[in-house]
């Protein structure tokens, strides 16, 4: 399945973008590493094989959704990913949210958070979203709670990136509750 959005094609990505999704990935931990508890570091060497062995079976049905907004090339990714093991089958992590620098602030971020959260309902079982990201973020925490997640803790020095700690909300979505206005927004696409 594929949208168009401002001149945007937002669709699932597949073993054939693994290329794509890494360089993306990498780039992501460079400009932003505050931003994310991965590092180029910690990959290892079998971790292409492994994204890409990823990609082929992400699905909706598989409870793994990796979208890519392209235009035409790959500016912008997330994911959500629902936990397999039958007492966590409630619930999905949303992670891997990166646009690039030079495309942020057009709206890219939010259409594709808007079109993960309206796949992700189909999600068989799904209850809750849940998600961590750096308090000091104030822009993308705004981002996150306009589409209905609640901070429910904030975790301190989270994570030690160097020679300074960055604290982190964790948030949740209930995606049983009905009417939040994102959610009509994200239907749409
Ligand atoms: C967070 C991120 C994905 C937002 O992407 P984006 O395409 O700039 O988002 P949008 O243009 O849809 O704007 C969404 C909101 O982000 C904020 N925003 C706008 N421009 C921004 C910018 N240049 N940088 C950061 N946030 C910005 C605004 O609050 C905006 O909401 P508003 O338009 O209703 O005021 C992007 O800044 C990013 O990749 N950041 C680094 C990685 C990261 O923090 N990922 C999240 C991990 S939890």
């Amino acid at each position: 399945m594929q949208w168009h959005s401002a001149g945007m094609i937002i669709r699932e990505l597949n073993e054939q973008d693994t290329g794509a999704f890494l360089a993306l990935k990498r780039r992501g931990l460079r400009t932003d590493p505050d931003a994310f508890v991965a590092s180029l570091e910690d990959d290892a060497p079998s971790y292409p094989e492994e994204v890409s062995e990823r990609l082929r079976h992400a699905s909706v049905a598989s409870g793994d959704i990796v979208l890519g907004a392209f235009a035409p090339h790959l500016l912008g990714i997330i994911a959500i990913t629902q936990d397999k093991r039958t007492k966590r089958q409630h619930k999905a992590d949303l992670h891997g949210m990166y646009i690039v620098p030079e495309f942020r602030g057009r709206g890219l971020g939010k259409t594709l958070l808007a079109a993960s959260l309206a796949r992700a309902r189909h999600m068989q079982g799904l209850e809750e979203i849940q998600l961590i990201v750096a308090a000091h973020h104030h822009e993308t925490v705004g981002l996150y709670e306009r589409y209905g997640f609640l901070r429910v803790w904030t975790e301190r020095r989270a994570l030690k990136c160097g020679d300074h700690y960055v604290d982190a909300h964790h948030m949740i979505l209930d995606v049983t509750s009905r009417g939040a206005s994102p959610r009509t927004e994200a239907d749409r696409l």
